[in-house]
């Protein structure tokens, strides 16, 4: 006990110092997990309303962490007695608006010198980020529709946010946000379509991140932020897409669109991709025609129609190509030939035209043809080895059937002679 109050007469000097917003008595030193009489005396209650916060201790970080309940709700967590530990007298609050709630979870975590005896690594910026957001702006208007920081994270049983338990874990976050998001009527009030969630559920980034469990997928979070969740703005948007997908960036910025996309505030990546439902592309997109992702600007005859139809006959040209050689390949590999140095020039075309779909961003027919004529090259010297195979397997099949016409004849005339000689 003594050891106790020594700790905590430490933090209140520290907290004093550094001038920290939790009273030091409320938590307990770094990584302790001593009983306190609020979990205790909870854990027996009745009413699962007041004991469920106190059975979530076992997952939660901030018992774990040695914060206790009064950390949160203040009082004495060393009173027996409900009345003593409950007493607002002791800063004891029972209930929080939803207004108090983030500046009572940021009173600690907005507090660099208070985390650090914690978690070092971990940022302090929550709140301020909080305050920047659209969350944050509602509700200073006094919006209690909006997510505040338990509607993310919940008040009890948090976990640390790289648990796979947790609710803002990446395969979890779009439910947390979908809760309300999701619900059309909701923001329907707000002027916001609400079938973001929807639509992002269609997405290859949803595919990537639940079917090949692939981490590097953008949650909502990752474009919108998690504490400063805004919409990207126009100008922003090739700058988020192009953080994870560098080339297309690179070519993106390197096409005629970039300035011309600015100067009519027309977002760079979503205009062709969309924001949320962003699928798989195909080839197929490239035209002016019905459902042509060109012809949402470009119509028949203007030089970017003119663009799109050589980028399209380039890419048809090498696909097929690929497509043929591939095939050729294949058929020999069945014959029984070894074919490992045509893989190898496959492979190489396959790599050639993966650049050549990259290089449509710059909607540079030349730039897209270098990378095509790349592919035909290497087909065709896959094309070239299978043609020496196939005409190894002609000759080898000509080869078995001349042997085995001499066995035959040999066998014959091996009979009429054994006859011969039995007569
Ligand atoms: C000896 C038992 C006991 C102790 C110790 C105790 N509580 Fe309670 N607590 C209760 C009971 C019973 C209620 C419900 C009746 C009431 O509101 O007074 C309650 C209610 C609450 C509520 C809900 C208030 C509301 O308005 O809905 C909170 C929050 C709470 N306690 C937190 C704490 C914290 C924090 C501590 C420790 C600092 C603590 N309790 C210590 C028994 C206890
Ligand atoms: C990290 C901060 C934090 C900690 C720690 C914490 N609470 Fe809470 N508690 C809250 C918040 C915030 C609410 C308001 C309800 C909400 O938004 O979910 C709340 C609400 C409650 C309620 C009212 C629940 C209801 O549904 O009306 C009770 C009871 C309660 N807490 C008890 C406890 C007990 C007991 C502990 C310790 C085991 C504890 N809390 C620890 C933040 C915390
Ligand atoms: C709209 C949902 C949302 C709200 C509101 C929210 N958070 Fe978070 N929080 C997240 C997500 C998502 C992460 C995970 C971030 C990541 O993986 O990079 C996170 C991470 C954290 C972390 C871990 C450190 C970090 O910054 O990555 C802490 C601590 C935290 N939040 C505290 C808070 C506090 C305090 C508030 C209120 C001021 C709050 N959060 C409000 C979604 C939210
Ligand atoms: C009394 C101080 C205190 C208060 C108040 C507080 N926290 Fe914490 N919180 C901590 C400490 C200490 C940790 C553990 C350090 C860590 O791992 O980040 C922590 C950890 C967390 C984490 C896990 C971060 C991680 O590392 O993954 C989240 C999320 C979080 N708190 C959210 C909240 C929310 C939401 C509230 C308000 C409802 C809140 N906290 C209130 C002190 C506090
Ligand atoms: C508790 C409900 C709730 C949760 C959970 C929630 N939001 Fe929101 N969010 C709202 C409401 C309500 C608004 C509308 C606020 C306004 O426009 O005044 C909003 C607004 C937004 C906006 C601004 C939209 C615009 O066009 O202005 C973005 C972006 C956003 N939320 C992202 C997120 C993300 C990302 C998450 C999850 C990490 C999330 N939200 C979780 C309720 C929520
Ligand atoms: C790949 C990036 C990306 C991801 C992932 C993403 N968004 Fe968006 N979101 C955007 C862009 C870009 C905009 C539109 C900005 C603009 O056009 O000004 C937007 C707009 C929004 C809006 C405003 C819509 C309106 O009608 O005003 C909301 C709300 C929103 N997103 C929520 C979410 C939620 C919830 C998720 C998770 C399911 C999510 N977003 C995932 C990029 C993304
Ligand atoms: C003018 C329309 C347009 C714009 C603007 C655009 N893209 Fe594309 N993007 C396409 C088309 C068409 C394809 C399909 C290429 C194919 O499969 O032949 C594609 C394919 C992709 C692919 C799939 C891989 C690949 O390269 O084939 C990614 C990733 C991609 N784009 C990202 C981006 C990013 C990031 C931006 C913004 C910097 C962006 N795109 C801007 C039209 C566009
Ligand atoms: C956090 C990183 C990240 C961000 C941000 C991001 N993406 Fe992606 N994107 C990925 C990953 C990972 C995949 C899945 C790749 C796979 O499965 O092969 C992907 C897939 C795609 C695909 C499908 C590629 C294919 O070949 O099927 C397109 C198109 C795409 N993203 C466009 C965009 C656009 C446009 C934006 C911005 C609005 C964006 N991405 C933002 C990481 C990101
Ligand atoms: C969101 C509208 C939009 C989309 C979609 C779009 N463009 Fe453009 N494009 C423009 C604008 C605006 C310009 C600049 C003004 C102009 O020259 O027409 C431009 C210019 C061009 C130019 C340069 C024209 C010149 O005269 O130098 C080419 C080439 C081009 N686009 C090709 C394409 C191709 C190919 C696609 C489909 C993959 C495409 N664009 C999709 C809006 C778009």
């Amino acid at each position: 006990m003594r050891n106790h109050s020594f700790l905590a007469l430490v933090l209140a000097l520290a907290a004093t110092v550094a001038g920290a917003a939790p009273p030091p008595n409320l938590v307990r030193p770094p990584g302790t997990h001593a009983e306190d009489t609020c979990t205790a005396c909870h854990m027996a209650l009745d009413d699962a309303r007041l004991r469920t916060p106190a059975k979530l201790t076992d997952n939660d970080i901030h018992h774990a962490q040695g914060v206790t309940c009064a950390g949160c709700h203040g009082g004495d967590p060393t009173s027996e007695d409900a009345a003593v530990a409950m007493n607002t007298a002791k800063g004891f609050k029972g209930k929080f608006s939803h207004q108090a709630i983030p500046e009572m979870c940021g009173s600690c975590h907005s507090d660099a010198s208070f985390m650090l005896r914690y978690a070092p690594n971990v940022p302090t910026d929550q709140l301020a980020q909080y305050r920047t957001s659209k969350h944050g702006q509602a509700l200073a208007k006094g919006d209690t529709n909006v997510a505040i920081c338990s509607s993310c994270h919940g008040a009890h049983g948090v976990l640390a946010v790289n648990d796979a338990r947790s609710t803002v874990y990446p395969t979890r976050i779009v439910d947390t946000c979908g809760r309300c998001h999701g619900d059309a009527v909701l923001m329907g009030h707000y002027g916001i379509k609400g079938n973001e969630i929807a639509e992002y559920k269609q997405s290859a980034h949803y595919a990537a991140l639940v079917t090949k469990n692939d981490l590097s997928a953008p949650t909502c979070k990752s474009c919108h932020g998690a504490h400063g969740a805004t919409p990207p703005g126009v100008s922003s948007v090739s700058n988020i897409c192009g953080t994870c997908h560098v080339t297309q960036r690179e070519r993106f910025d390197l096409s005629p669109h970039k300035d011309a996309f600015a100067a009519l505030s027309q977002p760079a990546c979503e205009s062709c991709h969309s924001n949320h439902a962003i699928v798989h592309p195909q080839d197929s997109w490239i035209g002016v025609g019905k459902d042509q992702t060109c012809g949402s600007c470009h119509s028949a005859g203007d030089s970017g129609a003119t663009a799109a139809t050589a980028i399209l006959a380039a890419l048809s040209g090498a696909s097929k190509g690929l497509g043929g050689t591939q095939q050729r390949v294949d058929r020999v590999q069945l014959a029984g030939m070894l074919m490992d140095e045509a893989e190898v020039k496959l492979e190489d075309a396959h790599q050639a035209f993966i650049m050549a779909q990259v290089e449509i961003h710059t909607v540079n027919p030349s730039r897209v043809e270098e990378k095509t004529k790349a592919v035909l090259a290497s087909t065709g010297a896959a094309e070239r080895l299978a043609a020496s195979a196939e005409t190894e397997i002609r000759y080898r099949r000509t080869g078995l059937f001349v042997s085995l016409v001499v066995i035959a004849l040999a066998m014959v005339t091996l009979i009429f002679k054994i006859r011969g000689m039995e007569r």
